[in-house]
């Protein structure tokens, strides 16, 4: 077992776009442990979101969290410069939305970021034993990506799982990740699939008060052994 310490990771995607940074410094004083941030190009997914230009000015403006860049972007190559600049630390891609995995988490890796790997519900985690040594991070997709506020898909228990095995089988840590429609009633079940990171984008933006829904997740989170 190499399970990390556990991390709630809000998604901004559901957060209110004309005060981003404001949004961001209060979910993080509210407790959150990083931000994930979602990048939609309309092509690879069905949404348009934010870019590398937007990141560069939230880091301007003075936030220094861990940032968890999720790209869904098709190509995605020559975006991953561009969001290593603007200041990510972690860089996310799916398998699909790149002619050479290979390549594309070796570009994350050398510029200096994390390396992460995004599953959808309808992909298998066939290609995580030939890249494991690659990635830093496996993401698993409790929705199809594109749009929050969506219902968690039940299988995604059962990838989590297989995911957390193959991670185990390493001798260096590599956190599992689950996005997508986690909240406080959900969030130990992926947590006792394997989870240690832990999107929630609806759940906790949607809230009216951003530090009681993180709480009530990290309780929810201590009832896993
Ligand atoms: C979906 C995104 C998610 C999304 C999650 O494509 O990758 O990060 O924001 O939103 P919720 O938590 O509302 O399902
Ligand atoms: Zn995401």
């Amino acid at each position: 077992m190499n399970r990390q310490p556990s991390w709630i990771a809000p998604s901004i995607l559901s957060a209110n776009f004309a005060c981003l940074g404001e949004e961001i410094n209060n979910v993080l004083s509210a407790g959150a442990d990083i931000i994930h941030f979602d990048v939609m190009d309309n092509h690879y997914v069905p949404n348009l979101t934010i870019g590398p230009l937007v990141l560069e000015s939230l880091r301007k403006s003075g936030i220094d969290s861990t940032m968890d860049v999720h790209l869904m972007v098709k190509p995605v190559d020559r975006l991953i410069g561009d969001f290593l600049e603007a200041g990510a630390d972690i860089i996310s891609v799916h398998p699909e939305s790149t002619e050479h995995l290979h390549r594309t988490l070796s570009l994350i890796r050398e510029g200096g970021a994390q390396a992460g790997i995004v599953f959808n519900p309808a992909t298998p985690l066939g290609v995580l034993g030939e890249v494991i040594d690659l990635v830093d991070l496996v993401l698993i997709m409790s929705v199809n990506p594109g749009f929050g506020g969506q219902a968690f898909i039940p299988q995604s228990l059962n990838k989590l799982a297989d995911a957390r095995s193959i991670i185990d089988s390493q001798d260096r840590p590599v956190r599992l990740e689950i996005d997508g429609g986690i909240k406080a009633a959900n969030i130990a079940d992926a947590a006792a699939a394997g989870a240690d990171t832990f999107v929630a984008g609806s759940a906790i933006f949607g809230s009216d008060d951003y530090a009681a829904t993180i709480a009530e997740m990290r309780a929810a989170l201590r009832t896993v052994a």
